[in-house]
C-alpha cells in the first residue's frame, strides 16, 4: 500500500522550532524516521512538503490513483485553511491527521481543526512516534477495505 505523507507550512523548519512542542529532530531526520516506520509496517511512503497553500491544494488535486491513503500534518493551516480541507476531501482517499504536539492542550486557536471531521483518525501529542501510529491506522483501514 502506498501512503503519501504530507507536511504543510513551517514543518520544513523543524529543528529550529520550539523543542518543547516539537522536539529536536530536524525535518530530514523526521522523514528518515517515518521511512523506518513504513518499512516496519511494510508500507510504501512518499513525501510532500510545501509552505504554499495553493501548491498543496494543486498537489491534492492530482493525488487520486497515486496514493492509497494520506497522512497529513498541515501545520498552522490545520486551524483555518478551508481550501485545504476541500481539496483533501475531493481526493476521496482516507486521511489521518497528525500533530507532533498536543494541539488540544495549547492555545485556543490550535483546538480548532478544519480537517478533523473528514479524517479517519487524529494522532496528536506523540511527537515523531505519532507518524508510526498514523501509518499503522492507514494500514488497518486499507486492510479492512480490501
Ligand atoms: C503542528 C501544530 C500546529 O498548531 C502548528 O501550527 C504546527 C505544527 C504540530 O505538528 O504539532 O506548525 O501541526
Amino acid at each position: 500500500n502506498r501512503i503519501q505523507v504530507i507536511h504543510g507550512v513551517n514543518l520544513d523548519q523543524l529543528g529550529r522550532r520550539d523543542p518543547e512542542h516539537y522536539g529536536t529532530l530536524t525535518f530530514d531526520e523526521l522523514e528518515y524516521a517515518i521511512e523506518g516506520f513504513a518499512t516496519e509496517l511494510d508500507l510504501q511512503v512518499t513525501f510532500f512538503q510545501t509552505n504554499h497553500e495553493g501548491a498543496l491544494v494543486e498537489h491534492l488535486h492530482q493525488l487520486e490513483g497515486i496514493a492509497d491513503a494520506i497522512v497529513i500534518n498541515p501545520g498552522a493551516w490545520t486551524h483555518y485553511a478551508w481550501a485545504i480541507r476541500d481539496a483533501l476531501e475531493l481526493t476521496g482517499l482516507p486521511a489521518v491527521e497528525v500533530h507532533l504536539s498536543d494541539v488540544d492542550a495549547r492555545e485556543d486557536f490550535r483546538k480548532v481543526s478544519v480537517i478533523r471531521d473528514i479524517c479517519v483518525a487524529t494522532v496528536k501529542g506523540l511527537g515523531p512516534d505519532g507518524y508510526r501510529e498514523a501509518l499503522s491506522r492507514c494500514k488497518t483501514i486499507l486492510e479492512d477495505a480490501s
